[in-house]
């Protein structure tokens, strides 16, 4: 039994690792989470008290990091600001959680002598042509596109190089697109899930042939544990669940199990520098950890995360006329 301190374990995926190891495992959790726009204590109601504490506090403040990271036994990394439309549009918090942020974390564990696993995105390894053989495995070389893709490929630089100059006992991983309970209306599923709920049209951004690799938010929690118990001191894993679907399939999928018309969407300007395609190898963690994803029917998964959504109008619907008006103000 370990005491997990969990940044940004307010998040979409996040709580539901928090929810997760509380429920499969013995471990006790501490989130630090600043609660920005996108952290919800909401998601994290219903846990129990003896096994879980919320702390509200800033990754980038080493006064608060250093006596949570000395309490714990390990600390498993998820804060970040995490989606690319907003860090076109202002990409400064980016560096200074991303960046900063995890470079305070691998401090405070570096001095203390704590197991560190830092959770990061396919998104480092930029993209793929839509025809290209190859997916991304933990050799491809770093890449990144956006202002967020970036700053994640930078935090994870910082990772290794503090486990080589320093010994930190980290380990990295690099997931695809998530999806499941929980995750913030800006982004693609819950968007259109929630626009359709509410009567109005899913947005496709360009033509809607970007393709991405989706894997429920339970089967990257199931992937993080592995690799605390398991993985190797210094490695990176790869963690996806053959999930790639192009965004108009997606869409249409939505449609349909909302009894909507196929096309019933609208297409809009394109996200500037957008990826056309993210792919994962996950050979590595199946075969030396072990690791075999439990969702893979995606369509089952789908029609449960819109259940929850039309379920849980009350968590999402305080955000959601903030998110579309932020959309409106970029240019949308
Ligand atoms: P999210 O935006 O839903 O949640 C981020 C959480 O971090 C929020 O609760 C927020 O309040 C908190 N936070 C932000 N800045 C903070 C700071 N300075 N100090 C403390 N807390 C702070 O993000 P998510 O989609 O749950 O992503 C979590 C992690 O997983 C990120 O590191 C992201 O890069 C990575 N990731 C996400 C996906 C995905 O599909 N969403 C895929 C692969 C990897
Ligand atoms: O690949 C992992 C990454 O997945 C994570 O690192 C990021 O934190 C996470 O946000 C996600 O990034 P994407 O940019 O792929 O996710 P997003 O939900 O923003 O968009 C998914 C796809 O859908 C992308 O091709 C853009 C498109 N899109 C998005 C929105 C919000 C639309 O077509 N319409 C939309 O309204």
């Amino acid at each position: 039994m370990s005491n997990l301190l969990v940044t940004g374990g307010a998040g979409f995926i996040g709580s539901n690792f928090v929810h997760y190891v509380l429920e499969h495992t013995d471990h006790t959790v501490t989130v630090l989470d600043k609660l920005t726009y996108a952290g919800n204590l909401a998601s994290l109601e219903g846990l129990p008290a003896g096994r879980f504490r919320f702390v509200k506090g800033d990754i980038a403040d080493a006064s608060v990091v250093d006596g949570l990271v000395a309490e714990a036994d390990a600390v498993v990394h998820y804060a970040a600001e995490s989606h690319n439309d907003n860090s076109l549009d202002d990409p400064r918090p980016f560096l200074d959680t991303n960046i900063i942020g995890t470079y305070t974390l691998v401090e405070a564990a570096r001095r203390h002598g704590k197991r560190f696993h830092h959770i990061s995105t396919d998104e480092v390894y930029g993209d793929l042509e839509l025809d290209d053989p190859e997916r991304f495995t933990e050799q491809t070389p770093y890449n990144p596109s956006s202002p967020y893709s970036s700053t994640k490929a930078g935090s994870d630089l910082l990772v290794r190089a503090w486990v080589r100059s320093f010994g930190l006992q980290a380990t990295i991983s690099n997931c695809s697109n998530n999806y499941g309970p929980y995750q913030h209306v800006e982004k693609f599923i819950p968007r259109q899930i929630t626009n359709v709920l509410r009567g109005e049209r899913p947005k496709l951004y360009g033509t809607g042939e970007n393709v991405r690799d989706w894997i429920h938010a339970n089967d990257h929690s199931s992937a993080v544990l592995t690799i605390l118990e398991k993985g190797v001191i210094g490695e990176t894993y790869l963690i996806g669940a053959d999930g790639e679907k192009n965004n108009k399939e997606v869409v249409e999928a939505i449609l349909v199990a909302l009894g909507q018309p196929t096309d019933a969407y609208d297409l809009v300007t394109d996200r500037p520098g957008h990826d056309l395609r993210y792919a994962i190898d996950s050979t590595k963690l199946r075969t030396e950890l072990g690791w075999t994803p439990q969702y893979s029917d995606f369509a089952s998964g789908l029609a449960d995360t819109i259940a929850w959504y039309r379920d849980n109008e009350a968590w999402w619907a305080p955000q959601k006329d903030a998110t579309e008006a932020r959309y409106r103000a970029q240019g949308q």
